[in-house]
């Protein structure tokens, strides 16, 4: 039997911390699939998790070692009792057991069908990879803010993971979207239909007017310094979720509507997004594929807070 290279956090640390062990391939239990995962998707929670810190860490503390991964794609190779809604060979992606299970970052897992959408034939599994977690918190964070049509929104960070997919959801919802990144992903921020902002001038959102909406993916000093060009009444999403409670508290003194949000899978949410991507609507920026066995490059990656769109690992290669 093929083994099952998978990637575990045996103690909380520095990227180097990150082994590869092998193990059996598993087999799926009632209402699960076993999936050969083509691509996991990095995420920075699984980078906080690793070096200890933020609340998936402390629930994970006594479970090391544990591996992480809660996006993949993949193909499903079996099916346990009373599972019917793929087939075999079906190609699939999934926000997969968030947030204590994980697992994405291994070459088989079982995952329960319940958290798993088809991907059509038009969406590579790159794509398909790179969306789940990313996507799902641009899409929550903005219905959390309630946007609407005409209004002004501004998005910090609009060319990591969430901000590329926040920028064309707001995009598409005829919002005015305004998105902070450096001087050398302006032309990419610009192409997604938003107005670039460089956040080397610390006075980059004085320009703007009204705004109605602030999407932060920064947190800390980056969203307090923003929040000072909002107004009474503006909105105020904050999804790093270490700074959350002192960036909603500046934003009650300020009389503005501070709220923070921790993302939950949903897989009907999953499969629009799905479509949208099938239909040209959304585009998935990936920056990097890299080989499984350099993970710990992909962790130094994400930890410079510098990616464009997405990181993933090829779980074949
Ligand atoms: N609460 C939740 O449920 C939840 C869910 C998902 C993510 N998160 C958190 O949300 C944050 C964003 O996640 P992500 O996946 O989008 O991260 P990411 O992909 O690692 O973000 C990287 C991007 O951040 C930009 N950036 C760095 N510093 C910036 C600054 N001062 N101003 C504007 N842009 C800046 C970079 O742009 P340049 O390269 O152009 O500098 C880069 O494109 C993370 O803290 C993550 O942990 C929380």
């Amino acid at each position: 039997m093929p083994s099952n290279a998978k990637i575990v956090i045996s103690q909380f640390g520095a990227p180097e911390q990150l082994e590869i062990l092998d193990s059996d391939i598993p087999s799926p239990q009632e209402g699960e699939v076993l999936v050969k995962v083509s691509y996991a998707g990095v995420n920075p929670i699984d980078v906080k998790t690793r070096a200890g810190l933020g609340w998936a860490a402390q629930h994970n503390k006594n479970n090391l070692p544990w591996t992480p991964g809660y996006d993949i794609s993949g193909v499903v190779l079996k099916q346990g009792e009373g599972s019917r809604k793929f087939n075999l060979n079906d190609m699939v992606t999934g926000f997969i057991g968030f947030p204590l299970r994980g697992g994405g970052y291994s070459q088989y897992v079982c995952v329960p069908e319940s958290e798993l959408a088809l991907v059509p034939e038009d969406i590579s599994l790159k794509a398909a990879a790179a969306i789940p977690l990313a996507g799902q918190t641009a899409a929550q964070a903005l219905e959390k803010a309630q946007i609407q049509s005409g209004e002004t929104v501004v998005i910090l960070a609009g060319a990591g993971g969430v901000g590329h997919i926040a920028v064309q959801i707001a995009v598409a919802a005829k919002t005015k979207v305004y998105a902070t990144c450096s001087a050398d992903n302006l032309e990419y921020v610009n192409s997604l239909g938003a107005t670039g902002l460089d956040y080397a001038n610390t006075d980059c959102l004085k320009e703007i007017g009204h705004i109605d909406v602030l999407i932060d993916l920064v947190g800390g000093d980056t969203a307090i310094q923003a929040m000072k060009h909002l107004h009474p009444g503006s909105r105020v999403i904050t999804v790093p979720t270490i700074t959350a409670s002192s960036v909603c508290e500046h934003a009650s003194q300020m009389g503005i509507i501070g709220m923070g949000i921790l993302v939950e899978p949903d897989v009907t949410q999953l499969e629009e997004l799905v479509k949208l991507i099938s239909a040209g609507m959304i585009k998935v920026e990936i920056e990097q594929v890299l080989n499984y066995q350099d993970v710990v490059t992909a962790h130094k990656k994400i930890e410079t807070g510098r990616a464009r769109g997405k990181i993933l690992l090829n779980m074949q290669s």
